[in-house]
């Protein structure tokens, strides 16, 4: 390793800030030089099997000749023009597939540029539907605790209030209203009792809300918790009867990974507002996008502003839209569902028996995600470093140790992910406390 390298992950550590870490004491990071695949590869020369698929995003793998290929055309076209007036056929045939593929009745869309931002975008939605129908005293959001949608403003206004740490932000945020997290687990028998209070809330407060916003079937950041569809169900039921939009985040679960194309078919239920993200261009480039119904569309259309009130500047990017053309085109044409299954099927023999080790709280899979719940917090620093030598890129953060890797990855290489995960849990000093 030249001096290069240590030169420059220095002035990383010195000038650049990494997402939730200190400046004065950052957690280390480590240099990339390529990708490929379901690899990794580090600068200091490890070939790491990528767990985490970048934080959700990555579908088939790095630098997939497809998806590279779909990118050159494109820049060959136009990289990016103004969406103010100007239009372009990625972004109509992305707009064409997602209406089709996504649950009933969404098909109106706007595009913008990452999960949070489609966040801001779906409340603002929410708001302005009403005020356009004089009903300006809906404006709050009711949502569930543990629940994550974004480092934005409003988004974090709708975070679990201790986990989002709202204290910091507590004069500046909205004041959401919070239901308990769903309680029965999607793999129990359905308790009809954990909805007292939620349908208490309704009672009480739908005539001041807006929206409710969740994330359908999986709790991501907030937990990692895989909660019953009959919730969700419910929750639909309780919208509707109080006139309540319903906003799906489906930014973490959409495309696949839950087994199901989109979360909310695990309960049979269209959104009225839907948000999605992430995996929307297979992990190459930042687009998001928020669909709604059409009558939502209108109303706010037809109110005070006549317009919609918002127009980010790379919206409907080129680049991104072909991208996520071709990903999703790539996803659609083979058999995803049994390639979710299989590696479901793999996870539930190898991950779901981690549960018997001392330091393990529990264990689930849902789809291609595997999570280790344990019962001390990890030591982010040292749990990561063991990871690296071991040859995995694992991310865990406080009690959760999860893994949802490309869709392309082989069942050799889920093995490998595992016994990483099984090794590091009888290391007492990857953990605190
Ligand atoms: C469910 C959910 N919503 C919203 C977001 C925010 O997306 P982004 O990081 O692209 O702003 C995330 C990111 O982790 C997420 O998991």
């Amino acid at each position: 390793m030249s001096n290069n390298y240590t030169e420059k992950l220095e002035f990383d550590r010195q000038h650049i800030w990494h997402p939730y870490t200190s400046m004065s004491t950052p957690l280390p990071s480590y240099l990339v030089k390529s990708a490929q695949g379901v690899y990794i590869n580090l600068a200091s020369g490890e070939s790491l099997i990528d767990g985490m698929s970048s934080w959700w995003s990555v579908l088939h793998g790095y630098n997939h000749p497809t998806l590279n290929d779909a990118l050159t055309s494109q820049i060959s076209q136009v990289s990016h023009v103004m969406f103010g007036g100007l239009t372009h056929d990625p972004a109509i045939k992305l707009a064409q597939t997602l209406i089709d593929i996504t649950p009933n009745g969404l098909d109106r869309i706007f595009f913008s540029d990452s999960g949070s931002v489609s966040v801001e975008v779906a409340i603002k939605m929410a708001l302005q539907y009403w005020q356009s129908q004089e009903k300006a005293g809906k404006h709050k959001l009711m949502t569930v605790r543990n629940g994550y949608h974004g480092d934005t403003f409003a988004a974090m206004s709708v975070c679990d209030p201790v986990t989002g740490m709202h204290q910091i932000f507590d004069n500046v945020l909205m004041k959401s209203i919070f239901a308990p997290a769903p309680q029965t687990a999607i793999d129990e028998t359905w308790h009809e009792q954990e909805l007292e209070t939620l349908n208490t809330l309704f009672k009480n407060h739908h005539h001041e809300v807006a929206a409710f916003i969740i994330e359908p079937i999986v709790q991501g950041t907030g937990g990692m918790r895989f909660y019953h569809p009959q919730y969700l169900k419910a929750l639909r039921a309780l919208c509707d009867q109080y006139d309540v939009l319903l906003i799906a985040d489906e930014i973490a679960t959409g495309l696949g990974r839950t087994g199901k194309l989109f979360a909310c078919e695990w309960a049979e239920i269209s959104p009225d507002i839907m948000c999605l993200g992430k995996t929307l261009t297979g992990g190459y480039l930042t687009l998001a996008a928020t669909l709604c119904r059409s009558d939502i569309a209108t109303t706010i259309s037809e109110g005070e502003a006549s317009c919609f009130m918002h127009g980010p500047t790379y919206m409907a990017n080129p680049l991104a839209c072909s991208v996520a053309n071709a990903s999703i085109d790539l996803l659609l044409k083979q058999d995803w569902q049994m390639v979710v299954g299989k590696i479901s099927e793999q996870l539930s023999q190898e991950l779901l028996p981690l549960k018997v080790i001392d330091k393990v709280a529990n264990t689930r899979v849902l789809g291609s995600i595997g999570v280790v719940e344990t019962t001390h917090v990890v030591n982010v620093a040292q749990i990561q470093k063991r990871f690296v030598e071991l040859g995995v890129w694992i991310r865990p953060f406080g009690k959760l140790i999860y893994i949802m890797p490309p869709l392309i990855i082989k069942p050799e290489e889920i093995s490998k992910l595992v016994n990483a995960i099984k090794t590091v849990l009888t290391e007492p000093e990857c953990f605190n406390g």
